[in-house]
């Protein structure tokens, strides 16, 4: 059956990840999309015109999902409205593929796992980092049981000044809006080690803090474009990709959503330094850590286990001395000479990770690194969504559940930082609702 697609919020994700990917595969899988809906009508005519299709173009969405002859929703609009879309398009009997993080707080996440069973239709979460070929061959590692019992994992995962500064310029500043990094961002973190384990969160600890960005920088002004100070700040924001400019700048008298918001703001309300403690079901504890600051940007995972240890470590960009503007940092901030000495930039086209075992030696294992979205991820993903027939043998396609555990998480985090106290997974959601 061909995929009819109807789109609900078309920013820069709908666009450059899920427009082009369809441009590129969707006819050969028969698949596009046909309706569009965004509040922001001119964000949308932007899109579809940056998508080249001739998708119907909607400001209800209730009415696309009747007249536009769609089979299947995809949503990709701000987090805090997920469940929104989700659950009004299960209730009109849709199959629905969603953004991550699947939601953003405990009562949401029940409607959407109301909504769900009582409907007998499918939430698919693109977990696309599950797809990058690292993560892939970690999993199938840690699958082989050669660890033996897991105790311990260890997970770092690095922003820089370029990708992390960004969530403090728009509406993933608010909590109200992201849920936070714990939850916008470390879903993803959080889903990898649920699926690399094959467990499940079940108490979690947290600390987080803010140390560089909102109140901690001294408020500057309300946005990059009319600031005073710009040509004196790092972060000033850089408007020279022309779809930027479309999809917000020409968009933003709309609905005042500005891009280039101020990451010194007072009105940042989400940490930049977020760090916890998680334990699972099958008795391993991790210990996380998250900055939106860091002078590189991937992760670094280490398992250690009754038979042995395994390093990973992913690099996806370096920031090279001397770079002083953020447009600076854009351009040229994948350099592999200036990678830490214990954690290089592969530049000869492989990533490796290494198995010690208990009584000596040194296994690595080569990874060939695919640099291209996340990790080479959102392709793979895309097209595995797009091919329902196709083999899972190691369970990537994720639903609600693994949607669930892996936000569960950053909540119970969230809630932790808040009372100070563990908390258990189990007191914020009827986790039946989850068998
Ligand atoms: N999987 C990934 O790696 C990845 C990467 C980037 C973004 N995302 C996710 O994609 C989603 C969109 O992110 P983005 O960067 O494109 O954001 P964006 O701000 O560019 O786009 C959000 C869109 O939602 C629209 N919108 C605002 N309020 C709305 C409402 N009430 N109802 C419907 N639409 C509304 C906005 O007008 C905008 O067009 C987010 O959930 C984000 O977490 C995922």
């Amino acid at each position: 059956m061909e995929k009819k697609i109807a789109i609900a919020g078309t920013g820069y994700r709908a666009v450059t990840m899920f427009g082009r990917m369809l441009a590129k595969y969707g006819s050969e899988h028969r698949a596009r999309i046909v309706a569009l809906y965004d509040p922001n009508p001119v964000r949308m005519q932007a899109a579809q015109r940056l998508m080249n299709t001739e998708a119907a173009l909607y400001d209800d969405f209730d009415r696309m999902l009747r007249e536009s002859g769609c089979n299947t929703v995809l949503v990709t609009t701000v987090d805090r409205f997920h469940d929104e879309y989700i659950v009004r398009a299960l209730k009109a009997g849709y199959d629905v593929v969603t953004e991550k993080p699947l939601t953003t707080d405990a009562e949401k996440l029940t409607r959407i796992l109301q909504a769900e069973r009582d409907s007998g239709h499918r939430v698919t979460v693109t977990f696309n980092y599950r797809y990058a070929p690292y993560a892939t061959a970690i999993k199938e590692f840690l699958a082989s049981g050669r660890l033996g019992r897991i105790a311990t994992v260890q997970f770092e995962w690095y922003l820089d000044t370029v990708h992390g500064a960004d969530y403090f310029r728009r509406w993933h500043r608010k909590v109200a809006n992201s849920g936070s990094l714990w939850v916008h961002k470390a879903t993803h973190h959080f889903d990898l080690v649920n699926w690399w384990l094959n467990q499940e969160p079940e108490e979690v600890f947290a600390r987080a803090s803010r140390q560089v960005y909102g109140d901690q920088g001294g408020v500057r002004g309300e946005r990059c474009s009319t600031c005073s100070v710009k040509d004196a700040c790092a972060f000033a924001f850089d408007w020279s990709d022309p779809v930027l400019v479309a999809l917000y700048r020409e968009a933003e008298h709309v609905d005042g959503y500005w891009r280039d918001g101020c990451v010194f703001s007072d009105q940042i309300d989400i940490w930049d330094t977020m760090t916890g403690s998680v334990a699972y079901s099958g008795g391993t504890v991790m210990n996380y850590a998250l900055h939106a600051y860091t002078p590189f940007e991937g992760y670094r995972a280490i398992f250690t286990g009754t038979q042995g240890r395994l390093e990973c470590g992913v690099l996806e960009t370096v920031i090279p001395e001397g770079t002083t503007t953020f447009l600076e940092r854009v351009q040229h901030r994948v350099s592999p000479d200036a990678a830490p000495a214990t954690f290089p930039l592969a530049s000869d086209g492989t990533d490796r990770f290494v198995f010690y075992p208990v009584f000596g030696g040194a296994e690595v294992i080569e990874v060939p690194r695919t640099i291209e979205g996340h990790g080479g991820g959102d392709e793979r993903m895309v097209l595995h969504w797009l091919d329902a027939d196709a083999p899972d043998p190691l369970s990537h396609r994720a639903g609600t559940r693994a949607g669930a555990y892996s936000i569960l998480t950053g909540i119970a985090a969230r809630e932790s930082v808040a009372a100070r106290r563990p908390v258990s997974i189990g007191s914020l959601v009827d986790l039946s609702l989850l068998n």
